[in-house]
């Protein structure tokens, strides 16, 4: 079997048929036109491309090349990471039933649970996923769904795939899980018993801060009840998006490991500063989910986060924050640029989430770009300068 890498060069190009093109073309076209009227007829029965909402054949390599790296039957390209979640939950819930969701999930994600799933009179119920609890004791006769984000985005929580998959199992339960922070190249949820993978394709496999996308993969079964669903929400992904992640996705694996090489250096030389309280990172062993994410992980992609001893007050978290160079100022993530994101004031108004989530006052959450160590090294250590002279600079005004 050829590398997940190798795969994602070549697998699903279909360029015999493409005229030798090395890359599936952007198929800009809302229909597909035949020449009878019965090969119309027939294109419909046969499952042919005949209308773009439907299916595209730029669309078409994007899928087949998510599914085979999901070991999943089927995926879905989405207009956003967020149709692909809400279209997994609507897929599969129905008023009265009972759906679990980790606690650390995106904020939006439970949004679309507090909400739209609430308001169709889906019963919600959120689980501390601080310490891969046993959710036994959350099953009820009408518990359909377990939603999971592993490892969580903001604070990189485990939760066990394999446990919850087969509590799942035995309880007919259906299981999602967002993995867009591990990539298929890092996890397969499938291969550990999760019925449906989501993706945000904006972060690392778009990899260019230069498309908003998501993916869905699934077994036969699954796709049959989700399909349907998908293309009349009509949120599927177009032909020009489709290429962009398509392209994305193509340097995926020598991105990875670039990124997650420098992160972990990054989280390392973190830890070893005198400001530092904790670094947060799956793959260093004082993690609390580091043994759990060994047998989940085949790899450590760019994002983590770090924890300051003393909290600052905002200015001078700010002065930190102003004097990076490298490291932009901005939500999202997993783009070829570095990023870093205070992640405190977002939870001020969320004791539980930010309890569970363990987000404390001086928090950050960094994604490691394709910069160079060095400099990214230089950037952050400018930081810690700029933050110790602000709080200095305030020491001086409170004695006066
Ligand atoms: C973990 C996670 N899931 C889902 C999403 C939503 O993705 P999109 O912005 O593509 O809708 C995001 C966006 O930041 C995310 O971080």
């Amino acid at each position: 079997m050829p590398s997940n890498e190798t795969e994602l060069l070549h697998f699903g190009d279909d360029r015999f048929k493409e005229k030798g093109a090395i890359n599936t073309p952007v198929y800009r076209a809302s229909l597909f036109s035949f020449e009878t009227y019965e090969d119309f007829v027939e294109a419909r029965s046969n499952g042919s491309h005949v209308y773009s909402r439907v299916s595209n054949p730029t669309r078409a390599t994007l899928e087949a090349k998510i599914a085979h790296l999901e070991k999943a039957d089927h995926a879905l390209a989405l207009s956003s990471g967020m149709a692909a979640i809400s279209l997994s939950l609507l897929a599969l819930l129905k008023s009265g039933d009972h759906l679990l969701v980790a606690m650390c999930c995106y904020g939006p994600t439970r949004q679309v649970c507090d909400t739209l799933l609430t308001n169709m009179g889906v019963e919600v119920e959120y689980f501390d996923s601080s310490d891969s609890p046993d959710l036994s004791s959350y099953i009820k006769p009408n518990t359909r769904v377990i939603y999971l984000e592993s490892p969580g985005t903001m604070t990189f929580q485990i939760q066990d795939l394999r446990a919850v998959a087969k509590l799942a199992k035995a309880n007919n339960i259906y299981t999602i899980i967002d993995n867009t922070w591990a990539t298929p190249l890092y996890q397969n949820p499938i291969s550990l018993g999760i019925d449906v993978v989501v993706h945000t394709a904006t972060k690392y496999i778009g990899g260019h801060s230069d498309v908003v996308a998501g993916l869905l993969a699934c077994n036969d079964e699954l796709y049959k009840k989700i399909q349907p669903i998908a293309e009349v929400l009509g949120a599927a992904l177009s032909p020009d998006d489709s290429y962009l992640v398509t392209r994305g996705l193509r340097t995926l694996g020598v991105r990875l490991k670039e990124q997650g090489a420098v992160a972990m250096k990054l989280a390392l030389w973190l830890q070893s500063r005198p400001e530092i309280k904790r670094v947060l990172h799956p793959g260093l062993p004082d993690f609390p989910g580091y043994e759990l994410a060994k047998t989940q992980l085949s790899g450590y992609t760019g994002l983590f986060g770090f924890a300051m001893k003393d909290p600052a007050p905002g200015e001078a978290q700010y002065a930190f924050v102003d004097a990076l160079k490298y490291f932009g100022k901005g939500v999202s993530w997993g783009g070829y640029e570095s990023l870093l994101l205070p992640v405190g004031d977002g939870y001020r108004s969320m004791p539980k989430i930010r309890q569970s989530m363990g987000i404390e006052d001086e928090m950050y959450r960094v994604s490691v770009g394709l910069e160079s160590y060095e400099d990214l090294v230089a950037d952050l250590e400018n930081g810690f300068a700029a933050r110790a002279a602000a709080l200095e600079k305030l020491a001086v005004s409170i004695d006066v």
